[in-house]
């Protein structure tokens, strides 16, 4: 089955950076670059406290807005965190669930990622799962497994209706901001190593529709070979993507590709 029956999808993790008039700028930008294209979907994922600003600022372009995380729970008694309803009322379409910096410094397990990710599909948000091993389970022989495991850990109970409204983030740890890319020989290994997954779990036709980002040090200069590759659907972008010129160049690589 070709891969363009996906829709690349470029997102911009800006992870606890830019404060919501930063945010809004850098928004405006990238909206004046990329978002009159309609080839390739673009979303930019600002913390919470921008949300709202860049909301406002990429209304009626083609860049949709994501979180980076979310509670589980509807409501209630649960200081500091955020529903999946408020992200909505904010007009988010994504969230990134299970962000390896979340599974490190927060130590949320996959049954939480889980349970988050059943919330937001019910609650109309796309949620993006990230999954991915570190250098000592790469080196050990274990990276597929720890990859099995956060996928059908984060997957339980998702029906295969529901599928393609999730997206999957491969992020190799030791790739992440530490300027080292998987070579898409590696990247494009695990992501068919996690379609094949999925289709163990629902079937090829749904496996197919399920898009498959890379993450990890991603840039202009290595986005063209990591998507070209059969199963790359499009990027999760952290440093590069505060960067206006650096996302509108990774954007317009898929495009160059998907056109
Ligand atoms: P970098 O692109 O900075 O390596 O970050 C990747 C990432 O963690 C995106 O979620």
């Amino acid at each position: 089955m070709s891969k363009y029956i996906r829709k690349y999808l470029i997102a911009g993790n800006w992870k606890m950076n830019l404060n919501a008039a930063e945010g809004a700028d850098l928004a405006k930008e990238v909206a004046g670059l990329v978002g009159h294209q309609t080839l390739v979907g673009v979303t930019v994922c600002p913390a919470f406290t921008s949300l709202e600003a860049v909301a406002k600022v990429v209304e009626g372009t083609n860049v949709s807005l994501g979180a980076q995380n979310m509670h589980a729970k509807a409501s209630g008694a649960y200081t500091g965190e955020v529903s999946a309803e408020m992200l909505r009322h904010l007009f988010c379409s994504f969230v990134i669930l299970g962000h390896s910096e979340r599974r490190e410094y927060f130590k949320e397990t996959d049954a939480e990622v889980n349970e988050k990710l059943l919330t937001a599909l019910d609650g109309n948000l796309k949620p993006i799962l990230c999954v991915g091993e570190t250098l000592e389970q790469r080196e050990s022989g274990a990276m597929l497994e720890v990859i099995k495991q956060q996928v059908e850990g984060g997957l339980a109970g998702v029906s295969k209706d529901k599928l393609e409204n999730v997206v999957i983030a491969y992020e190799p740890v030791w790739a992440i901001g530490t300027g080292k890319t998987a070579t898409p020989e590696m990247a494009q290994e695990v992501h068919a190593a996690i379609r094949k997954l999925l289709t163990g779990l629902y079937d090829e036709g749904a496996a197919a529709r399920v898009r498959i980002l890379y993450g990890g040090s991603m840039k202009p200069e290595n986005a063209p070979e990591l998507l070209a590759q059969t199963d790359i659907d499009g990027g999760l972008i952290g440093g590069a993507s505060l960067k206006a010129s650096a996302f509108a160049d990774i954007v317009g690589a898929a495009v160059k590709l998907a056109s």
